[in-house]
């Protein structure tokens, strides 16, 4: 089921099929891709049991959180093809177990996708339906290496507010804001 739909774009979940599976290792295996998501992120993944394991820890976070925050698959329309995962949550703090209530949006592509301007649609279609539930701010965090990524959150509109170092257990990250437009 869609969580949200785009004009080339549908956000739903991450599944069991072998399609899914076998994507989600290819995006998570690769060093291009887990260079960016933290040394405590366990990345890359070097066995596809772990896409099953990766699944099963996305789902245990989110049990709680309804449709509203989530992990999910960013799927193209057209083809079908699921391209990355595009998320909104709250971000862990310092010790990286309990949540803050800082929301964050995210965004991962395989990289036969980048290029395309899917993150930036999968993440402005996120961040629009969260600001109508009454969140006035929503973060991104960066590494500071990460110029792509750094380009995502400067075409959502984000404001760069300096290097914190509040979330991922102290990870020491760029980082960028979105208002709620008054
Ligand atoms: C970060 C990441 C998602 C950025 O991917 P991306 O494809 O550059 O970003 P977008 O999907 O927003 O696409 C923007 C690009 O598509 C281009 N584009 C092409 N067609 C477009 C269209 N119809 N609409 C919008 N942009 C389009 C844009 O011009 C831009 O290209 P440019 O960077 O050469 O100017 C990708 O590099 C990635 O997955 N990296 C590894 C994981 C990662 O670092 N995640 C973030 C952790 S904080």
């Amino acid at each position: 089921m869609a969580i949200v739909t785009t004009q080339r774009l549908l956000l739903r979940d991450w599944t069991d099929e072998p399609a899914d599976l076998a994507r989600l290792f290819d995006i998570y295996r690769r060093p291009v891709i887990a260079r960016w998501l933290g040394a405590a992120s366990g990345l890359p993944m070097t066995d596809p049991a772990q896409a099953v394991e990766r699944l099963t820890m996305w789902r245990k976070r989110h049990a709680d959180h309804g449709d509203r925050y989530g992990t999910w698959a960013i799927e193209v329309r057209d083809t079908g093809v699921a391209v990355g995962t595009a998320m909104l949550k709250p971000l862990p703090g310092r010790d990286e177990q309990v949540l803050t209530d800082d929301i964050e949006v995210g965004w991962h592509l395989h990289p036969d996708a980048w290029g395309n301007g899917y993150a930036t649609e999968a993440a402005r279609a996120l961040v629009d339906r969260e600001f109508t539930t009454g969140t006035l701010l929503i973060h991104a965090v960066v590494d500071p290496g990460n110029t792509a990524s750094k380009a995502v959150a400067c075409r959502l509109g984000m404001t760069h507010i300096g290097r914190r170092s509040d979330w991922y257990g102290g990870e020491d990250l760029d980082t960028f804001v979105l208002r709620r437009a008054a």
